[in-house]
């Protein structure tokens, strides 16, 4: 458990994903939790279960230790505007919002207070999140307690500032490049005789198995590829099939030309 009060403004998918992380891990209980957002319909499930909800930024702020800001980007200087003169040397922000990096959320605001950005994926749900933070001038506590926070929504990584572009790609975007992989695994296992579920079923829990392996044994890829790859075998006739099709350059150009628009848009918005 953790002793603070934490106020997500912007309650959508993002905001609401994390909140759910948060209760379910018990990391705090619900009466810690103050969402905020317009239409209030949308999360009145979160307040039968104790959470303040509310649709005044200004009061979730005061009354809360840590903020996280979860708007959309087109709404960051609207709802940054209203919250600053709240945002006391005491509390710590963490900004989920897309593209706003650590200099422009500071030059937004009146004092110097602890600054964090975090970019989860949408796996945070499920509190399976890759979540990167950065942050500025945050004391060694203060990284503690939202890596913390981030640490029960899934896997957590401090980054330097400027590689939060590349880790929106690999990480956020990433999530659809690997569902992608699984999409085309099942429709070969439907060529090959599955139906449709077994065949989700089958490259799904296979393609979980591939990363636990990894995250578990810290062994690189192709330590684990060798125990599978007999040679004259079958696995590295389909390997390098995919391969002599560019398998691994598509993969690598993908996230290239991703990262690439990311820059790209900084720049034409300068
Ligand atoms: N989804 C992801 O996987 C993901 C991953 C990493 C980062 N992000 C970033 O996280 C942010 C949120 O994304 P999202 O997908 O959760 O978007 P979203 O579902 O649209 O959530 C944003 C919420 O902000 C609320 N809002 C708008 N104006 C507000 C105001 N003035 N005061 C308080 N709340 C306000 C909206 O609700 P009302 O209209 O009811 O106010 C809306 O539900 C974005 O910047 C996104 O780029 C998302």
């Amino acid at each position: 458990m953790i002793n603070k009060n934490i106020a997500i403004i912007g309650a959508g998918n993002l905001g609401q994903a994390i909140a759910k992380g948060l209760l379910a891990s018990r990391i705090i209980n619900a009466q810690q939790l103050i969402l905020s957002r317009r239409h209030l319909s949308k999360i009145k499930n979160f307040e039968k279960e104790g959470v303040r909800i509310t649709q005044d930024n200004k009061e979730a702020v005061k009354n809360s230790d840590i903020i996280i800001l979860s708007v959309k980007p087109y709404k960051f200087d609207e709802v940054i505007e209203e919250i600053n003169p709240f945002l006391t040397a005491d509390k710590i922000l963490i900004s989920v919002v897309t593209g706003i990096d650590i200099k422009k959320i500071k030059n937004s605001l009146s004092k110097e207070i602890s600054i964090f950005r975090a970019m989860p994926n949408t796996a945070i749900a499920i509190q399976e999140s890759m979540t990167c933070i950065s942050a500025d001038k945050a004391s060694d506590t203060n990284i503690e307690w939202v890596t913390k926070i981030f640490d029960q929504l899934g896997k957590t990584a401090i980054i330097d500032d400027e590689l939060m572009d590349a880790a929106t790609v690999l990480a956020a975007s990433g999530i659809a490049f690997a569902l992608r992989y699984i999409r085309a695994s099942m429709q070969a296992g439907v060529e090959i005789g599955f139906h449709s579920d077994l065949a989700q079923l089958i490259a799904a829990q296979t393609v979980k198995g591939a990363s636990d392996l990894i995250l578990q044994s810290g062994h690189h890829p192709e330590k684990e590829i060798d125990k599978v790859t007999t040679p004259l075998g079958i696995t590295i006739t389909g390997l390098n099939q995919m391969e002599f099709k560019g398998f691994s350059s598509s993969v690598i150009k993908g996230v290239l030309e991703s990262y690439n628009k990311i820059v790209k848009i900084k720049n034409d918005k300068k």
